[in-house]
This record gives structure tokens, sequence and C-alpha cells, in this order.
């Protein structure tokens, strides 16, 4: 018990200086107008930590709508090199409560920055806007890195509906809070 408790209490400190933040350096956002219409996204400056996108939703999101999310990272020779890649089925990771740890991230920051409240499907039609794109509760397992994010939906077979392409740059709080010490 004793034990346990000094344990948590190391955790807990430590956990205060866990953590990252992305900063995003450019963003491209395109969409099929078959299906999204005045797609717009825009990196908030001057921090450059959050986005807001407004998009108008033509036919509605069922069964079907496919995303696929890839991350790469350069590699020691400071080439791009893609480290994940998941395909998904849009409705079925947003009716799952347990979902794969990007998939989980990337829902949660959607549906929290979100304007509409039911984040489910059928996902309607109309203006889905959100101001304040964040992305928080990164793992702790990663490392500082530039990044670079697709994420494209489409119905396989069918059509392209939307490609997002991110580049980024992941810092780690900790870091970043003794790199300040050190000019401050
Ligand atoms: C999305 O990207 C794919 C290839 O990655 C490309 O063929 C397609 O034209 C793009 N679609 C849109 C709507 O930009
Ligand atoms: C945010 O992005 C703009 C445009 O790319 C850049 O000029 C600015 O220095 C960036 N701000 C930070 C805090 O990196
Ligand atoms: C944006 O969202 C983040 C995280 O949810 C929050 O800390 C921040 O205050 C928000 N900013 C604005 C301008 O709403």
């Amino acid at each position: 018990m004793f034990a346990w408790c000094w344990f948590s209490l190391l955790v807990g400190s430590l956990m205060q200086n866990m953590g990252y933040f992305i900063e995003m350096k450019d963003i491209l956002c395109e969409a099929n107008p078959d299906y999204f219409k005045d797609f717009c996204c825009r990196i908030r400056q001057p921090k450059n930590r959050s986005l807001e996108a407004s998009v108008n939703i033509v036919q509605v999101i069922t069964n079907g709508f496919t995303g696929s999310l890839r991350v790469s990272i350069p590699n020691p020779k400071k080439v791009m090199t893609q480290i994940f890649e998941i395909t998904f089925d849009v409705c079925k990771v947003l009716r799952e409560g347990k979902r794969r740890m990007l998939i989980d991230l990337l829902v949660n920051t959607l549906a929290r920055s979100s304007s509409s409240k039911n984040f489910k499907c059928p996902f309607p039609k109309g203006k889905f806007v959100s101001n304040n794109i964040t992305v928080t509760d990164l793992p702790p397992m990663l490392t500082e890195s530039d990044f670079l994010v697709h994420l494209d939906f489409f119905i396989p077979r069918v059509a392209i509906a939307m490609n997002i392409t991110l580049n980024g740059h992941l810092f780690d709080v900790s870091k970043e809070r003794a790199r300040k010490r050190k000019f401050l």
C-alpha cells in the first residue's frame, strides 16, 4: 500500500512535465465538390497550435465512408518515411468505444472541437464549423520530430471525397521548458 502511494506520487510528479504539443507549418485541404463544398482550413496564428476549419457537407456521411490516416517522420537521413498507416470505416470507429490510439486521438480531437452535438453516423448534411481544433492528450511514447500527416476520406471504388495534408513539428513540453530557461 505504502509503496503504491509512493509510486503514484512519483508518476504524478513526472506526468506534470510530460506531454507534447504540436506546431503546424502548413496544411492543404482539398475536397471533391460532390461530397464537400466550400472546404476551408487554416492554421491559427500566431501560435500555430490549432486549426480552424469549415465545410459544407453535401451528402450524408454514412456506411462505406472510409478514412485513411498516414503518418511520416524523417528517418536518420532526413527522408520522410511512413511510420503508420491505417484504413478505417468512419461510421464504425465513431460507434466503437475502444479504438486504436491515433484513431481515438483523431475522433476525440474532432468531436471536442466540433459545432455539432451528435458526432455519429449518419452524419448530416449542412455546415460543419470548428474554430479551434487543438490536438491534446498525445501519447507519451513519442519523440520530438517533424511530421507529415495525410488524412484522406473516400468511398472505396466510388470516389475520393477529401484529402488533408498537414506538416508540423512535435515538441516535448519538458524540453521546450528547458530551452526557454536557457534563453530567459
Ligand atoms: C486526393 O489525393 C489523391 C491521391 O493521393 C488524388 O488522386 C486525388 O485527386 C485527391 N483528391 C482531391 C479531391 O483532392
Ligand atoms: C506561425 O506561422 C507563421 C507563418 O508560417 C510564421 O511566420 C510564424 O513564425 C509561426 N509562429 C510560430 C510561433 O512558430
Ligand atoms: C482552444 O482549445 C484549447 C484546448 O481545448 C484551449 O486550451 C484554448 O483556450 C482554446 N482557444 C480558444 C481561443 O478558444
